[in-house]
């Protein structure tokens, strides 16, 4: 693999999600330029097809390597659990494949091995088994306890964040009996940061809920340092594109990178 030193970390996710993680590797390592991929034309993933999955992943793989990252970086649960090991396959010759569920796992089931732990994500990410089973590999005595909670995503989409009608939502998901011994809930899906405190909020502040973009950026901190390709120095702009573009998605995208960006359109679908 013939990674470059001063290329950028490319990123992507079906939409605006993949901006939490993007803005927690920003904060932790402000020389590195990113360029960022959303795939807002075929939002949300999680209830396609791994076929569908894996054909927008490669193509945006390719477009991402064409701007010379060193890090090609799934910040999409739903990519990351349903479609993983192909698209490692795809991407490591020419970049560094990262996804955003194994340093969770990692953190998460070292920290307590006897932990009760409930993931939240996508159909897709949910029915995979993807979360549990690498849990289990690690930390065998751990129980682990998933639901899929798809309004999430669309709710999240359309704005709808700590008002009355997403405080309905989380409080009928989360109130699932599935759930009711967990004492840590990850956040299975990259979208869901954004209504981390909403959920923290309903457990009372007594489940530890984990976000994984920060989990995910010190990761790949390490992996940049190993490999002795940390950037010192970001030459060029970060660049955000999405596969469409509305004026109350340029919105909510500030809202996700907690800073203004500017969003450029490129549907190469066509
Ligand atoms: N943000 C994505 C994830 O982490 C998924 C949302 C979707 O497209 O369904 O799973």
């Amino acid at each position: 693999m013939a990674a470059n030193k001063s290329g950028p970390i490319g990123i992507f996710d079906s939409g605006v999600g993949g901006l939490t993680v993007a803005s927690a590797i920003k904060q932790l390592l402000p020389d590195e330029a990113i360029v960022y991929f959303g795939d807002i034309a075929h939002l949300p993933y999680g209830d396609k097809s791994p076929e569908a999955i894996l054909h927008y992943s490669k193509k945006i793989t390719d477009f991402l390597i064409g701007y010379d990252c060193k890090i090609i970086l799934a910040a999409c649960n739903t990519v990351s659990a349903t479609v993983w090991g192909e698209l490692s396959r795809y991407t490591m010759k020419r970049a560094i494949p990262v996804n955003v569920i194994d340093s969770v796992v990692k953190r998460v089931a070292k920290l307590n091995p006897d932990a009760s732990i409930g993931i939240i994500g996508t159909k897709n990410t949910i029915n995979s088994g993807t979360y549990p089973d690498k849990i289990k590999k690690i930390s065998p005595r751990a129980r682990v306890f998933s639901l899929p909670t798809p309004l999430l995503v669309p709710m999240i989409e359309e704005g709808f964040v700590y008002d009355d009608i997403s405080n309905a939502i989380i409080r009928a998901y989360l109130s699932n009996e599935v759930l009711k011994e967990i004492g840590t809930l990850i956040l299975g899906c990259t979208h869901y940061p954004v209504i981390r405190n909403q959920i923290r909020k309903f457990y009372d502040f007594r489940v530890e809920v984990v976000d994984s973009a920060m989990i995910v950026a010190e990761d790949l901190r390490s992996t940049l340092e190993s490999g002795k390709l940390l950037g010192s120095e970001a030459k060029s702009s970060d660049r955000f594109f999405v596969s469409d573009h509305t004026e109350y998605f340029g919105k909510i995208a500030t809202i996700f990178f907690e800073k203004k960006i500017n969003l450029e359109k490129l549907d190469f679908w066509k």
